[in-house]
């Protein structure tokens, strides 16, 4: 059966990793190098494409990433990604940064990105991809935040 007419849940390939910041990872105002959060950001979405597809993924383009707040070192980082949006052999994945307080568990959230990802076989051939659905109304919220975007905006 062609995968596209497979649909894979979401919560199948949602990807959470956390980060504990250190000194190395700043800048001389001791906050995060944008370039360590693009690192984590590409990362999980790789990750998640993979699962999703459960081929190897690459990145085509980082559509859009927006830092709403800074990362201090010492602070803990969670990144979480889901699939947004499936093409026949693309995945516009959706990642969500946070920094969180161990001790109260509160989260602020400090950059948003869309990344989108082929799924390519070992001849580095564009291979399709199942669809996508939402069982949450968070999820759901996801799903349309996607749908609403073209390439590259
Ligand atoms: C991404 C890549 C596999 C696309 O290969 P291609 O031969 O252009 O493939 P196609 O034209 O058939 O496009 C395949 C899919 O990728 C999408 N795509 C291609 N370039 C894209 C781009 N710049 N941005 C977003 N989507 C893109 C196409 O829209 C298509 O999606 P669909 O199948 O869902 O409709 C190829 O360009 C590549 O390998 N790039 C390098 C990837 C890499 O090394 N990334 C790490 C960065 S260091």
């Amino acid at each position: 059966m062609s995968k596209q007419n497979e649909s894979r849940s979401m919560s199948r390939s949602h990807t959470l990793q956390s980060h504990l910041v250190s000194p190395s990872d700043t800048n001389h105002l001791q906050t995060i190098f944008g370039g360590n959060v693009l690192a984590y950001i590409d990362e999980a979405a790789a990750i998640t494409a993979m699962r999703h597809s459960g081929e190897i993924a690459v990145t085509a383009s980082v559509d859009s990433v927006d830092f709403h707040s800074t990362v201090k070192s010492g602070d803990l980082v969670n990144v979480e990604a889901w699939i947004a949006k499936t093409g026949r052999t693309s995945m516009v994945v959706y990642v969500h940064v946070s920094v969180e307080n161990p001790a109260t568990g509160d989260t602020k959230t400090t950059t948003t990105s869309f990344v989108t990802m082929v799924a390519i076989n070992q001849d580095r051939t564009p291979v399709e991809v199942p669809a996508v659905y939402a069982e949450t109304e968070e999820e759901e919220a996801i799903l349309e935040l996607g749908r609403g975007r073209k390439r590259n905006e």
